[in-house]
């Protein structure tokens, strides 16, 4: 397919002519890219490149928010809207960049009357409300690194996270909205403060209005900080490689992975990338639909967008609240330009029916984007039928947690290249990716292989936090020099990506990132539970579901078809509990012995066969270390069982 109204959206033509330069003189390149935010101090060197470790604009200062806020409340832009806010209930705000200035130093005011200095760390466990961007901008004015917690996570996750951090703080609310009821959130905030000691005061900012807990001397409510706060703060003057944030992500073992992303280069980052992906004129509305929570969030809702002077919609609640035509309501009020949204959204939505989009004008569309997970060529299409009405190119956009914006997608800035439903397309400039077999060999056009990166950019994470170790064995140790996504990807005869999926032990629900290593602990950490191994299931709304098979303890045997419901309707429940909604599994089965390799490795591919209940396939790629005969044995075996 191509693209045939590429006329004065996307006058320019030279995708090649600036890929080739970032390639060739990547820092002579990057420092051109740097130049256009505002430094406090110029760099001395662009990039210092100790394998694996990038520093990039050593020597040089500057505070993201200032680039966010201040910078366009000084300007023209000063009563331009920097987030039409909808909230589930349908309240609205306005909030223009000269009021974001005013909450930003308010905020950053009366943090630094609690002690919070450059250096320390404090949690953020908010729903998608105003006050999320604005304590982000906070710390990021005092060089306090923040992680924000999901605010569908659980208990335990939020204290994992506090207690890795050392964190200080945390903030939160009384709770946020979701499908017409208050969610409470501060109730389990209060749980993670009990389990995280490090934590001495919680600040709350009151959202539902349901009574809460406050306990004394400990938590303060937002409001009345924000009254005896000062109007300005001065940004700090940070260095480039100051943490921004640390975002924690699932990996392969049962730890998540702190990804620590810098303040330089991860804004030239994020300016860049939001530029030459979504092409947003100064009079466009921008609206990313993810929760600011996850790293698309935080970048193409806080901080790219911010950083450009956009204005963006930020939405609260759930998609279908009160029904369905919500998304497609909002686009219309607000007159979104670009839409950014997850595969597994658009199928939601398809499979509801276009009745829900016809309702609305959505003609102020101009151009979609898609993000976390592949999407399929038939959703695709979709999307551009239905929501794009033939009109709007979509951007698939490529990238991860690490690598703090878009890698591969097209850049309608630069260039428009002929679309391919299904394929993200080509690497963004100074992006040098290839698909390389198990020894690292690059593999011939249209072979599957794993997907590396050769080169460092600016959005790269530095390391993972307290753990650099864990971070040259994640991604840099498998093939040295060369850093390892943990994606299958196919490369075209056109030089265009196709990415397959995970290679690793990491399941993608709808979009979001499990491990299933964190999943067996969870089953794990339920009493009746010995072991536990996860699958991914492929799923026709979510991309893909959990499955999990699970051997119970010794003096557990349920045994009437109630009594098994129940143990795994338990099991559910439990993982649900420890690990949030999105860890639900599907289904649970209960066996007596699960298949493993000679080197006890799980046999995941036969679990998967079994769940599905499809036949082995070809048996040349199951997991070494076992023989033929033994795989269908056990894949016999392991049928009879469930
Ligand atoms: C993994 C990263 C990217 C921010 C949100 C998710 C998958 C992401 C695409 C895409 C195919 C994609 C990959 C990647 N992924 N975008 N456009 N096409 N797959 O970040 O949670 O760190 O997950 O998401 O498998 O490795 P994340």
């Amino acid at each position: 397919m191509t693209s045939s109204n590429n006329t004065t959206y996307w006058p320019k033509n030279r995708y090649l002519e600036v890929y080739n330069r970032s390639i060739d003189d990547p820092e002579g390149f990057w420092a051109d890219e740097a130049r256009k935010l505002d430094w406090f101090k110029t760099w001395d060197k662009v990039l210092e490149w100790k394998e694996p470790f990038a520093k990039w604009f050593v020597g040089g200062e500057l505070n993201a928010s200032y680039l966010c806020v201040d910078r366009h409340a000084k300007s023209e832009r000063r009563n331009k809207v920097a987030y039409y806010f909808e909230g589930e209930p349908g309240d609205t705000r306005a909030i223009t960049y000269a009021q974001l200035y005013r909450e930003v130093n308010k905020c950053a005011s009366a943090l630094k009357k609690l002690g919070l200095t450059k250096g320390d760390k404090i949690g953020i466990y908010l729903p998608m409300i105003p006050e999320l961007p604005i304590i982000m901008l906070a710390c990021a004015r005092l060089g306090v690194t923040f992680t924000a917690v999901f605010s569908g996570f659980t208990a335990q996750a939020v204290a994992d996270r506090l207690n890795d951090l050392e964190a200080k703080i945390l903030v939160t609310a009384d709770g946020g909205w979701r499908r017409g009821s208050p969610f409470p959130l501060k109730k389990v905030a209060d749980e993670a403060m009990k389990l995280a000691p490090t934590v001495k005061k919680q600040i709350v900012v009151k959202r539902t209005g349901v009574d809460v807990e406050m306990a004394d001397g400990r938590d303060l409510w937002w409001h009345d900080l924000i009254k005896d706060a000062d109007d300005y703060v001065a940004p700090e003057s940070l260095e480039a490689s100051h943490p921004l944030y640390i975002l924690y992500t699932s990996g392969t073992t049962g730890k998540p992975k702190g990804v620590v992303h810098s303040t330089g280069g991860y804004m030239v980052y994020a300016n860049s990338t939001y530029k030459w992906v979504f092409n947003v004129d100064q009079n466009d509305v921008f609206w990313c639909t993810a929760d600011i929570g996850w790293v698309t969030g935080h970048t193409y809702i806080v901080f790219a967008p911010l950083c450009a002077g956009s204005t963006s919609v930020m939405y609260e609640g759930a998609p279908n609240f009160p029904d369905l035509g919500r998304w497609w309501d909002i686009i219309e009020k607000y007159g979104v330009n670009v839409l950014y949204t997850s595969p597994t959204a658009i199928r939601m939505f398809r499979q509801a029916g276009e009745e829900w989009l016809e309702k609305s004008d959505l003609s102020s569309l101009k151009l979609l984007g898609s993000v976390g997970e592949p999407i399929n060529p038939d959703t695709w299409l979709w999307y551009y039928d239905h929501v794009g009405k033939g009109r709007c190119p979509i951007v698939d956009t490529w990238w991860q947690t690490e690598t703090g914006g878009i890698l591969i997608s097209s850049a309608p800035a630069i260039q428009m290249p002929p679309l391919k439903p299904g394929s993200a397309s080509l690497p963004l400039p100074g992006v040098a990716p290839q698909v390389v077999n198990e020894n690292g060999e690059p593999v011939p056009a249209g072979e599957r292989g794993l997907l590396i990166l050769k080169k460092p950019y600016p959005g790269m994470l530095m390391t993972l936090y307290k753990d650099p170790e864990r971070f040259k064995e994640a991604y840099w140790n498998r093939f040295p020099g060369n850093y390892l996504t943990g994606d299958y990807s196919i490369q075209d005869e056109d030089g265009y990506f196709w990415l397959l999926g995970r290679a690793d032990e990491v399941i993608k629900v709808a979009g979001h990132r499990l491990g299933t290593l964190e999943l067996e602990n969870a089953a794990i950490s339920y009493e009746a539970v010995a072991e536990a191994a996860a699958i991914a299931k492929p799923d026709e709304v979510k991309g893909e579901s959990i499955t999990i098979f699970v051997i119970l303890r010794e003096g557990y045997h349920p045994s009437t078809p109630e009594e098994i419901a129940s143990m795994e309707g338990a099991i559910k429940k439990h993982i649900r509990d420890t690990m949030g909604p999105i860890a639900t599994p599907e289904r649970v089965f209960l066996v007596k012995k699960l298949p493993k390799t000679r080197s006890g490795k799980i046999m995941r591919r036969l679990l998967k066969a079994v769940a599905m209940e499809a036949p082995l396939g070809d048996a040349t790629t199951l997991e070494d270390g076992a023989s033929l005969a033994e795989v269908q044995a056990a894949y016999e075996e392991l049928k009879g069982q469930v």
